[in-house]
């Protein structure tokens, strides 16, 4: 009798957890947390939830292993955090210079290239896990860096250890 009552409380607290999850990952990103600057003339575009989710799945398969929380392993001065993208020359702290940048990456300062040194979608030669991101995936991946700083407090900044 005890046991099957144990039992009973397993299953139940089992239940509840996983309830508490599901409900945790469907819940909808609001419009202003989507809402990001789309160009260097400051204008704004609001994403889906699906974008904002793609992104981050690609994001997460793509580029995590350099740029967990959107830190940068081996460069701790050029991180994804909003005021590091800003310092960029060009800007990238708004989607389509990320979305460029993806296309075509350059050194911090915008004097070289690094589609060599840098995953990129122009050299699927260099970087065939990338061969596959459509227009839309860059789009995705490109927006998600841009909503990421408001989920997490740590993202950017630099990694110690
Ligand atoms: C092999 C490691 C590695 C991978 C994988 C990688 N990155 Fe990077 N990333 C770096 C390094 C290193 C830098 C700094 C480059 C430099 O010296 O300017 C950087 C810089 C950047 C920057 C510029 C940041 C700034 O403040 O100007 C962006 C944006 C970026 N990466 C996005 C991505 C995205 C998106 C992906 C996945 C598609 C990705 N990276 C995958 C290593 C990586």
């Amino acid at each position: 009798m005890v046991k099957r009552f144990i039992w009973v409380a397993i299953a139940t607290i089992f239940f509840v957890f996983q309830f508490h999850t599901n409900s945790a990952s469907a819940v909808e990103l609001n419009a202003n947390t989507r809402t990001i600057v789309l160009n260097d003339a400051g204008e704004t575009v609001t994403l889906s939830s699906e974008e904002v989710t793609e992104g981050q799945r690609l994001f997460n398969s793509n580029c995590t292993k350099c740029h967990l929380q959107g830190k940068t392993k081996t460069n701790n001065n050029v991180s994804l955090g909003v005021s590091d993208l800003a310092g960029a020359e060009p800007p990238r702290d708004n989607l389509l210079a990320l979305v460029d940048y993806l296309k075509n990456p350059t050194s911090y300062d915008g004097e070289n290239n690094l589609s060599e040194e840098h995953p990129n979608i122009s050299r699927p030669d260099l970087y065939p896990e990338l061969r596959n991101l459509t227009e839309d995936d860059v789009y995705s991946v490109a927006g998600y860096m841009l909503v990421a700083p408001k989920l997490d407090e740590r993202w950017g900044g630099t990694i110690y250890f």
